[in-house]
């Protein structure tokens, strides 16, 4: 009998002793934890913004439970879009919930915070980005163009913290996983940028202002934004800013060496709310979530 309690308890500890292992982890995989869990915000706005984008419908019915209960997206419509851009928008939408599922499959995560994808969420990035308001207000969702300058707002934000986040990962799993993330967003990022980069020289209507001068300037408004130096750049740079300094033609944002801009979780908090990582606002009406974006709230509320 006590033979018989001792091998269940053996067995019960060799089963349980791992799981409780990974449970109760160290200082070092908590702030992996911490940085993969700082990015599944992102990933809910890029998802509902791209899935209703295309369909009009978002997680809710397109992968019910995946929200876990967190509030429906302010202002989330359907895009007019031609086929061709539904059509790469409707897979972006669909990468988006994969991208949900396996940071979801290895940290606990937090239910979709709430998002304010509104068309005035979007005018008020753009009047930021002009420094004046834009008459009359830009509309994200009205056609093709405008939905793709809005969207052009949206994976490169990912794509650069996703960069930062990578120096400062500690377990191999989770390098791995943030590199193939940040494989899909940089693609995501790419195809807008180079549809953006084919029509640069339009007319953005009814503004007097080209797709180009759009894209340059939401990228001043996020290095502004950002405050910490130029991590940003429009379809059209300075010939000095381009690839080896011979170029101005823009089609990818990169450094001098052309290599991807980081950023830090609190220069993409800035970026997202509007302008300060402690004070929610933009994207994110009641703030981001995950120890990280909650640390900048609770220090000075
Ligand atoms: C913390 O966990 C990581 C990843 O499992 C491991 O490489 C590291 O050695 C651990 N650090 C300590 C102090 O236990
Ligand atoms: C959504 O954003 C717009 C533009 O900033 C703002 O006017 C509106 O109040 C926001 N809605 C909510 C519920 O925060
Ligand atoms: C950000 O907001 C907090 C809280 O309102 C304030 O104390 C701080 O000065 C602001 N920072 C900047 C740079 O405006």
């Amino acid at each position: 009998m006590l033979n018989h309690i001792l091998s269940i308890v053996l067995l019960l500890t060799t089963i349980l002793i791992p799981i409780s292992f990974s449970a109760s982890t160290n200082e070092t995989t908590k702030s992996d934890i911490d940085l993969l869990e700082f990015a599944l915000n992102l990933e809910y706005l890029e998802a509902e913004f791209f899935l209703y984008g295309a369909t009009g419908n978002g997680l809710d019915v397109v992968a019910p439970g995946l929200a876990q209960g967190g509030p429906p997206p302010i202002g989330a419509r359907m895009a007019s879009l031609d086929p061709f851009t539904k059509d790469v928008i409707s897979q972006f939408g669909l990468q988006e919930i994969g991208h949900l599922r396996v940071i979801k499959s290895v940290v606990k995560g937090f239910p979709r915070p709430l998002l304010n994808i509104s068309k005035e969420s979007f005018a008020k990035v753009m009047d930021d980005a002009f420094g004046n308001p834009l008459r009359p207000p830009f509309d994200a969702y009205a056609n093709s163009i405008n939905y793709l300058l809005a969207s052009y707002i949206i994976p490169y934000v990912g794509l650069t913290g996703y960069v930062g986040a990578s120096s400062n990962l500690q377990d191999p799993t989770f390098k791995k996983l943030v590199a193939s993330l940040l494989g899909i967003e940089a693609g995501q990022d790419a195809v807008i940028r180079t549809l953006l980069y084919e029509r640069r020289k339009l007319r953005v209507l009814p503004y007097r202002i080209t797709v180009e001068e759009f894209t340059n300037r939401i990228s001043m408004l996020r290095n502004k934004l950002g405050n910490n130096g130029i991590k940003d750049e429009g379809l059209e740079v300075p010939i000095m800013q381009g690839a080896e300094g011979k170029i101005s033609g823009n089609i990818l944002a990169g450094d001098e060496y052309s290599t991807s801009y980081s950023r830090t979780p609190v220069e993409i908090l800035r970026i997202v709310y509007g302008g300060n990582e402690s004070v929610p606002g933009g994207f994110y009406p009641k703030g981001a979530d995950g120890n990280i974006a909650k640390s900048y709230l609770k220090t000075t509320t």
